[in-house]
């Protein structure tokens, strides 16, 4: 995969300008990556001029004796400058990088003694012009054509032409959200067009209410999106598909009309069935609770007439829509009943206290 012959070699200098003319553009321009080429090349055009920023400085001492002047103009153009920026060209990660400066090293080189004077923009004479990975913006492609709508805008400014600046891609344009067509000169459903001519075309949305539309209210619609009707006014309306008769939320879920559409929300706990939100919008309640100031309200089975826990030396607890018997402090259940654990101030501390076995001299 490399034939060219590395540099260092005297005898090779005619046959590496052959190698370069015949044998890199067509390894490169129809490599199976070439939009990656482009980007990997765009970084190192990036990468070099942040080093020539990063070094603009360097061996200067500030002052500005015929010396430092001369040091100066020295490094700026040193070969020492040159393999600093070289350097950092590239993450040692990225293999694609490291390959690209390793191969094109002698072009940078020539470059940057004898020719950044009269190309001065690295990227357009390294990656456009010397190794052809990129083509110059608004074209695409191996030989660099003009993308769909043209170079100077492609798309029409409504979109992205594919391959746009690199050897790869079709040209062709994938339009902005609020355009489609070719071209880029259509308005999209839910878009309506405010200017167009043969180069420009400006659309903007509809109303919430329209699928596709003339204008920008909800009586432009041409159609009504889903969720929407038109009334007796050619305006889209929301439906209210929570005026059906049978809900199309479950049966421990309420309905919830939104524009054009609808939400399930969960019932209150204390219902069985609603038709809204809170214990006031129950169609029943569930056991446990009853109906008080119209609310769904829990019962308090402790405190019924009739008792409901009935053993020895047990409390009642209510809880939310039922209740539960406990044995009470000091005591616990063995067997069904509750029996004495000890004396009442043993099992407070033995609460208030962990570890157990934390030290308790004052027992
Ligand atoms: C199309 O419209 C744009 C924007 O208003 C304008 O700049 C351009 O000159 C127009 N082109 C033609 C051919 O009318
Ligand atoms: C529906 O949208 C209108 C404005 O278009 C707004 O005034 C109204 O509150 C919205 N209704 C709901 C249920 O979101």
């Amino acid at each position: 995969m490399k034939p060219c012959p590395r540099r260092g070699s005297a005898p090779v200098a005619a046959a590496l300008v052959l190698c370069a003319a015949l044998l890199l553009p067509p390894a490169l321009g129809a490599g199976p990556r070439p939009r990656q080429a482009c980007a990997t090349c765009r970084g190192i055009a990036d990468r070099f001029n942040q080093g020539l920023a990063d070094t603009a400085k360097k061996n200067f001492g500030g002052g500005n004796t015929a010396w430092e002047e001369k040091t100066l103009s020295k490094y700026e153009s040193s070969e020492i400058r040159l393999v600093e920026i070289i350097e950092n060209l590239c993450d040692s990660s990225n293999f694609e990088c490291n390959n690209m400066v390793e191969e094109h090293e002698e072009h940078i080189e020539n470059w940057w003694f004898k020719l950044k004077k009269k190309y001065p923009d690295l990227f357009k004479w390294f990656c456009i012009e010397t190794t052809e990975v990129c083509c110059p913006a608004g074209t695409y492609g191996p030989d660099c054509l003009a993308c769909r709508g043209g170079s100077e805008r492609p798309c029409h400014g409504n979109g992205h032409c594919d391959g746009d600046g690199t050897r790869g891609g079709d040209g062709s344009c994938s339009c902005n959200r609020e355009y489609t067509g070719e071209f880029c000169l259509e308005c999209a459903d839910g878009y309506y067009s405010i200017l167009k001519n043969d180069t420009h075309s400006v659309c903007a949305a509809c109303h919430d209410a329209c699928k596709t539309c003339t204008g920008s209210t909800d009586k432009d619609c041409k159609d009504c999106k889903e969720g929407w009707i038109k009334n007796e006014e050619e305006t889209c309306v929301d439906v209210d598909e929570c005026a059906v008769e049978a809900s199309p939320c479950k049966d421990d879920q309420y309905c919830l009309n939104t524009n054009g559409s609808f939400i399930c929300k969960a019932c209150d706990v204390s219902c069985v069935g609603c038709t809204g939100e809170g214990p006031g919008k129950c169609k029943n309640c569930l056991s446990g609770y009853t109906i008080e100031d119209e609310k769904c309200t829990d019962i308090d089975e402790c405190n019924l007439a009739e008792k409901v826990c009935l053993r020895e030396n047990e409390d009642c607890i209510n809880t939310p829509g039922s209740y539960k018997c406990v044995c009470s402090e000091s005591f616990e259940e063995k067997d069904g009943i509750c029996v004495q654990t000890g004396k009442r101030g043993e099992e407070v501390e033995t609460l208030a206290t962990a570890p157990p076995s934390a030290g308790h001299e004052d027992l």
